[in-house]
């Protein structure tokens, strides 16, 4: 028996044996986060915690890549200069929304596992970086490309990053905007495992079963202690002012100019 729910942009089951997937379901646009999408991701997680029997939750991206990031076509941070106190607050609002459901994942009952095939780009390293394991295609490629927009990396992504792979590894990738791929994120400690792209959705499958086979308690307090030694570890570090970071930088000119000229070259029809 399976359960789900219908959303937009993501797929959601949960299945009588514990184990439960969901899907970033916008294979067009490489699984691109706007801001339903983000609305939808912090609803799941408290959809997947309604079940109790819930335990393990493999988190992938249909198609050919995990996640292209932001959805460079659906920002309401890229909106004209805000003329109203409410359209002010509303875009400010949509800068926390990365955060909230970066926050909402990482914070589910159940194990998450990644599963990540082809680009994991920005808020997708991000989503990466909050499932708590990581199983990943050889052909996987990370990159973090907001500076170049002219923006700081938000979602959470500084503290939830320097908690992965350092403080200094966090900032070559971030500030270089580099790519890195499959081998570099599991030397740095990024990922869990690496296998070829034909193996793994099978390897995720094991890896979820020999989950599922373990005694149900310890495992769900490991989450817990793990979780409550690196939220100990950046305390008062948080990201509770993506929002407000997003705003200002978007309204500095050097930013748009970098943030046009970012958009023009990566949306450019291949024709
Ligand atoms: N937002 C909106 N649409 C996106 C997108 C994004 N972040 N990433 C990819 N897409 C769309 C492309 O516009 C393209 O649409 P089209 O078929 O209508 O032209 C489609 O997804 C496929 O992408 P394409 O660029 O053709 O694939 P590729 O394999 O050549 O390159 C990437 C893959 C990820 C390197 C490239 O798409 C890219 O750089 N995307 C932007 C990533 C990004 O900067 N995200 C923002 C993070 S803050």
């Amino acid at each position: 028996m399976k359960d789900t729910r219908e959303f937009k942009t993501i797929l959601v089951e949960a299945d009588d044996s514990g184990l439960g997937r969901l899907t970033l379901n916008r294979p067009d646009r490489l699984n691109a986060v706007g801001a339903t999408m983000l609305q939808e991701l912090a609803e799941a997680a408290r959809w997947f915690d309604e079940h109790r029997d819930l335990r393990v939750v493999i988190v992938s991206g249909a198609g050919r890549a995990f996640c292209a990031g932001a959805d460079l076509q659906d920002s309401p941070l890229a909106a004209s200069e805000p003329q109203t106190a409410k359209s002010w607050l509303y875009r400010r609002e949509a800068g926390q929304y990365g955060l909230r459901a970066s926050d909402a994942i990482e914070q589910m009952r159940a194990v998450t596992i990644a599963q990540v095939q082809g680009y994991a780009v920005g808020g997708g390293v991000v989503l990466t970086a909050i499932c708590d394991l990581r199983v990943v295609a050889e052909d996987a490629w990370f990159f973090i490309p907001e500076i170049d927009l002219g923006i700081p990396l938000a979602w959470g992504g500084i503290p939830k990053l320097v908690r992965e792979i350092g403080p200094a590894m966090t900032k070559e990738l971030v500030m270089t905007c580099r790519r890195f791929g499959a081998a570099e994120a599991k030397a740095i400690g990024f990922v869990n495992r690496v296998v070829p792209p034909a193996m793994l959705q099978d390897e995720v499958e094991a890896l979820a079963r020999e989950l599922l086979d373990k005694p149900s308690v310890p495992v769900a307090i490991t989450k817990e202690h793990v979780n409550a030694v690196t939220r100990a570890m950046s305390a008062g570090i948080t990201a509770f002012a993506d929002g407000d970071v997003l705003l200002g930088a978007s309204t500095v000119e050097e930013s748009r100019v970098a943030a046009r000229a970012y958009r023009e070259r990566t949306l450019r029809k291949k024709s």
